[in-house]
């Protein structure tokens, strides 16, 4: 079956190499930090991200969505380049950074889901809503980590994600079941 949803088909493409960019930021990242903890979080949530990959690819290969060779070149470069700066920038910058990314990410996942209902197909609600969430965690899990950071407000300030502003209206205290997660991410 073909998808007749070029916003979806293309939503799909670009997660699917942004997954691969988000790994190997988190390589640099996990190299980078000295704190054990921090590290091997760091390294699972890279794991989680190779999953989504995966993830993803499955749900194209069902429709016959090939892989972009132009999104897979350049969130290989954005990747490797956020990889290395993690060494350079200091310890704050990569977490915070981290968590604007996956503040967005999360709704990534939730359009998908938006858009497949569209179409009146339901069969990977479970999946999208699964990796959306996860990416929260990841979200809330980088936040947890600087939220007490003096730099927080700044930066909060500068680019509009922090402690009190996020890119999603998810909360994952009081988290709707995947049946009444139509309000996530609803523009
Ligand atoms: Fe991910
Ligand atoms: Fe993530």
């Amino acid at each position: 079956m073909q998808l007749k949803h070029p916003e979806l088909v293309d939503l799909l493409k670009q997660a699917y190499s942004a997954e691969k960019a988000a790994a190997f930021a988190y390589q640099g990242h996990a190299a980078a930090v000295k704190n054990i903890e921090e590290k091997k979080a760091i390294q699972q949530i890279e794991i989680d991200e190779w999953n989504h990959r995966d993830e993803v690819l499955a749900i194209m290969k069902q429709y016959n969505v090939p892989i972009s060779k132009y999104y897979e070149f350049r969130f290989h470069v954005v990747g490797k380049i956020i990889s290395f700066s993690c060494h350079v920038i200091g310890w704050f910058m990569p977490f915070y950074f981290a968590g604007r990314l996956e503040s967005g990410n999360v709704c990534e996942y939730f359009r998908m889901k938006q858009f497949f209902n569209s179409l009146g197909i339901k069969e990977h609600d479970a999946i999208l809503y699964e990796m959306g969430i996860k990416e929260k965690e990841h979200e809330v899990y980088f936040l947890n980590q600087i939220k007490d950071n003096k730099m927080l407000p700044f930066f909060e300030k500068l680019f509009s994600w922090g402690g009190r502003k996020s890119l999603n209206n998810i909360d994952l205290e009081k988290k709707y079941p995947v049946e009444q997660s139509d309000s996530y991410c609803k523009k």
